[in-house]
């Protein structure tokens, strides 16, 4: 599996490739340039002080059709905000957002997600789909197996019964399920049975390109590697293409072509999953994959340990220069860190790091 090229942004003002680059490129099946959401918060009713969290502060890139991007980082820097803006099901402060869609007698359509109306949207909506962390959550207790993968169908198509109870039965089988479950519900079912169920309702339509929100973090390691040979045997069977969100390197390392690593709203490393756990150069994703566990025993005693010291800043009060410069362990005392914010630059062919002082690390 070949990666896809990352795109540089820092969000900073029209960086390479970002505001010059307004559509998607080569043969990427999504192109993100330039992404902003910023929160206004307090100030309400509520009161609370008045303020904005930049959530996502201009994230860029592109991924290939076909193919896996992992966005990783710690809680709250951004993952989901980014893939719901990238859905529209929250609207972003800025960007571009394009999705390029496989038609079925070849070739695709160039959708511009951004400036998609109330009626393109709800077609965009059969296109671009979501498969949440928490199944159970995602899954309404009252309706049945049957209810729940139908419900979308008669929103949004004009199928007959018929029709709809062949087309359910088909997405039951498609993630390895029996469709005599139909008149069962949510409750009667194992965690990793639920998540199956929720890919077969993201599957309904058809879509091209799935968001997969930390799909198997609420379940059991044993049941997890099941969940994940689904999805990657759906990708190759329909073709898909995925942005896996996860916080733990460990998850997305044999599921991704590629993977961006994200702190505090940027992207600050992005490159081939290969070469991200052989030569990874940025500080933050060296701490992250010192975290990463290691099956030899001996291996794990003498390998190299960066802990991050304290909690995540803020985004409501993001540090300036580099974000991240109050936690590492490289940069905490360079004056230029604490300054001047690092652009995410190409620093070897399809290798991309926002860092002052990048060195090449082999953690894991
Ligand atoms: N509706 C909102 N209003 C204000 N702030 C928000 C809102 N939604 C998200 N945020 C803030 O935006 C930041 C990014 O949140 P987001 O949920 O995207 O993080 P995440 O990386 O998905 O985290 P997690 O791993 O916990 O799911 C957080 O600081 C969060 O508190
Ligand atoms: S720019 Fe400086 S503070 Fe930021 S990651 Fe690199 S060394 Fe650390
Ligand atoms: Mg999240």
């Amino acid at each position: 599996m070949t990666p896809s090229k990352p795109v540089a942004g820092t969000g900073a003002g029209p960086g390479p490739g970002g505001a010059s680059t307004n559509g998607a490129s080569g043969d990427a099946a999504l192109s993100v340039r330039e992404l902003v959401k910023t929160f206004e918060v307090g100030g309400g009713w509520l009161g609370g002080e008045r303020g904005e969290v930049s959530a996502v502060a201009g994230v860029s890139f592109d991924i290939g059709a076909g193919k896996t991007m992992g966005l990783v980082g710690e809680s709250g820097c951004g993952k989901s905000t980014t893939a719901r803006c990238i859905l529209r099901l929250i609207e972003p402060t800025s960007g571009d957002v394009v999705l390029q869609h496989p038609l079925d007698g070849g070739g695709s359509e160039r959708i511009d997600v951004i400036a998609a109306d109330k009626g393109e949207l709800r077609r965009l909506r059969r296109h671009m789909q979501i498969v949440f962390q928490d199944p159970f959550a995602s899954l309404n207790p009252r309706m049945s197996v049957g209810q729940a993968l139908r419900e979308p169908l008669v929103v949004h198509t004009s199928m007959s019964r018929d029709e709809q109870n062949s087309r359910v039965a088909e997405l039951l089988r498609l993630v390895g399920l029996n469709p005599r479950i139909v008149d069962r519900y949510p409750h009667e079912f194992s965690g990793g049975q639920r998540q199956r169920i929720g890919v077969a309702r993201a599957l309904a339509f058809d879509p091209g390109f799935l968001v997969l929100d930390e799909p198997v973090s609420a379940l059991d390691v044993s049941i997890q590697a099941q969940v994940l040979n689904l999805l990657d045997d759906l990708q190759d069977e329909l073709g898909l293409t995925y942005l896996f969100i996860a916080h733990d390197l460990a998850v997305v390392r044999h599921v991704c072509d590629d993977i961006a690593v994200m702190y505090l709203g940027k992207i600050v490393e992005h490159t081939s999953a290969e070469r991200l756990f052989d030569e990874s150069m940025h500080p933050y994703t060296h701490a992250l994959l010192s975290a990463v566990p290691v099956p030899d025993p001996e291996q794990e005693r003498g390998r190299l340990r960066i802990l991050l010291e304290g909690d995540v800043p803020s985004p409501l009060n993001p540090p300036p220069g580099c974000r991240f410069h109050t936690r590492c362990h490289v940069g905490r005392d360079q004056a230029v860190c604490r300054v001047t914010e690092p652009p995410l630059e190409e620093v070897s062919e399809g290798h991309w790091v926002a860092c002052h002082f990048p060195e090449a690390r082999q953690v894991v």
